[in-house]
């Protein structure tokens, strides 16, 4: 069977053509920081911390990241090494091999659809990306003020044609690089790219620094207002947390399943949950003193990110060139994650298909264009289209941060923690005794119990 027995064998299925069976240990875990690193720490982190009253939620979404996000990781991880197949196929052999219900693959199957859902929007929010990256080397960003970088950020949402243009692109980037086996260049390529990333977001903190608006962005960051904290904005920070450390939807599950056994889960697991953190946190400390200094709205939604920098881009000396690579490298770390949204589904596809695994990346790569257009209808033509309160766009970020992520990480956690003989979770993890104690207090409480809590609380 496809997919099935391949790091064994050593003769990879397709996520293992797509990525190789890890060579190194630094492979996986560029990997893995890839996936998590992209649009989810740049574009969504400061507008999320911007709607949901700043500080609170940070300390919220920090919390969750070390209590509920780690042993995620972990346990999604675990489970794809010792499964050794796609997340579906996974769950329902360790689910029979450790005599459990075979409704354990709800798991495998709910991660599947939010992986789906989540790649349609995402890609509509890379194609914003690639116009902003056209517009800073054009030199559109050139002494613009607020109301200009407002007015460009609607006048592309306010243009089917233009979204739809650039989308497509995006997703055709996406489905290029899966169908031509590429994934592994691209991560070696984020090897370099990725702390270049970091560095620009550091220019830009420096220049965060020199406007006035710093001080204010560092206490709107980290000095909690307590009362700002209800229910929905912890469910935020909680969906949060998953989608920018790629939880909840098989990813990490997938690529667990190329892990050798050499590698300390705990310790990557480490690794990439602080790469992850300190890019949002860098993200947030660039664009809020901007927000303050020009007096802008820190609650604006997702067109946060898209019309302050073109401020600093726009104002700075060598301004041009930064946001030429700026956009560039946002664009690099978004594709390094959509590559791995759209790795499970193609899988699906090939398992339950006769088609080769290139037409099953095309088939499954229009299907998530198609609903994307979906997306971007809605802030313009279908802007009154309402599903439950919510445009599309939201309905799909809604429906799967706030729901299909927190329940399949739930699955995740509590099948590692209460189904699966405990010895070897325990040598497998290498854990000593203070160890043992404080994994099964949080992945067998704290983790599943928090999510839990936030849940239904939120309902
Ligand atoms: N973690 C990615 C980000 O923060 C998004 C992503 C979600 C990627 C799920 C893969 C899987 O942008």
């Amino acid at each position: 069977m496809k997919g099935s027995t391949l790091a064994a064998s050593g003769s990879p299925g397709i996520a293992g053509k797509i990525h190789g069976a890890w060579s190194s240990r630094m492979g996986f875990l560029i990997a893995a920081v890839g996936s998590a690193v992209g649009l989810g720490n740049i574009w969504k982190f400061p507008y999320m911390v911007g709607q949901s009253g700043g500080a609170a939620f940070v300390a919220v979404y920090l919390v969750c990241i070390a209590l509920i996000g780690l042993p995620i990781i972990v346990a999604e991880w675990l489970l794809g090494r010792r499964g050794q197949k796609n997340p579906i196929n996974t769950m329902a052999d360790l689910a029979r091999k450790n005599n459990r219900s075979k409704a354990w693959v709800t798991i495998g199957i709910s991660g599947t659809l939010a992986a789906f859902l989540i790649l349609s929007f995402y890609s509509v929010i890379g194609g914003w990306a690639l116009s902003y990256l056209a517009d800073a080397a054009g030199g559109t960003f050139n002494g613009m003020d607020k109301d200009a970088a407002g007015a460009l950020f609607n006048g592309m949402l306010a243009s089917p044609a233009t979204l739809v243009a650039w989308h497509t692109v995006f997703m055709v980037l996406t489905v290029g690089v899966v169908a031509m086996g590429v994934s592994s260049g691209i991560e070696r390529a984020s090897k370099l790219l990725m702390p270049a990333l970091g560095v620009l977001l550091v220019i830009m903190v420096g220049y965060g620094v020199t406007t006035g608006g710093f001080g204010a962005a560092a206490e709107y960051l980290f000095k909690p207002d307590w009362s700002k904290l209800n229910s929905t904005v912890v469910l935020a920070a909680l969906g949060h947390a998953f989608f920018t450390l790629s939880l909840g939807m098989g990813v990490m599950m997938a690529y667990g399943s190329y892990l050798g056994q050499d590698v300390n889960l705990l310790q990557a697991a480490r690794t990439v949950a602080i790469a992850d953190t300190v890019i949002a946190l860098g993200a947030g400390l660039a664009i809020f003193p901007i927000v303050f200094a020009n007096g802008l709205d820190p609650a604006a939604g997702p067109g946060l990110v898209f019309v302050t920098l073109p401020l600093a881009f726009g104002s700075i000396s060598g301004g041009m060139i930064l946001g030429v690579m700026f956009f560039a490298l946002l664009i690099f770390a978004a594709l390094t994650s959509s590559i791995s949204l759209l790795a499970p589904v193609v899988e699906f596809v090939e398992e339950r298909t006769p088609l080769s695994r290139v037409a099953s990346t095309v088939v499954a790569g229009i299907a998530i264009w198609a609903l994307g257009i979906a997306a971007l209808l809605s802030f313009n033509v279908w802007s009154d289209v309402s599903i439950l309160g919510n445009n599309i766009f939201d309905l799909l970020d809604k429906l799967t941060s706030k729901f299909l992520l927190p329940l399949t990480g739930l699955g995740a956690i509590v099948f590692v923690a209460w189904c699966l003989d405990r010895e070897s979770v325990r040598k497998e993890l290498g854990l000593g005794e203070t160890g043992t104690m404080i994994w099964n207090l949080v992945s067998r409480f704290v983790a599943p119990i928090g999510v839990l809590i936030v849940f239904i609380s939120s309902l």
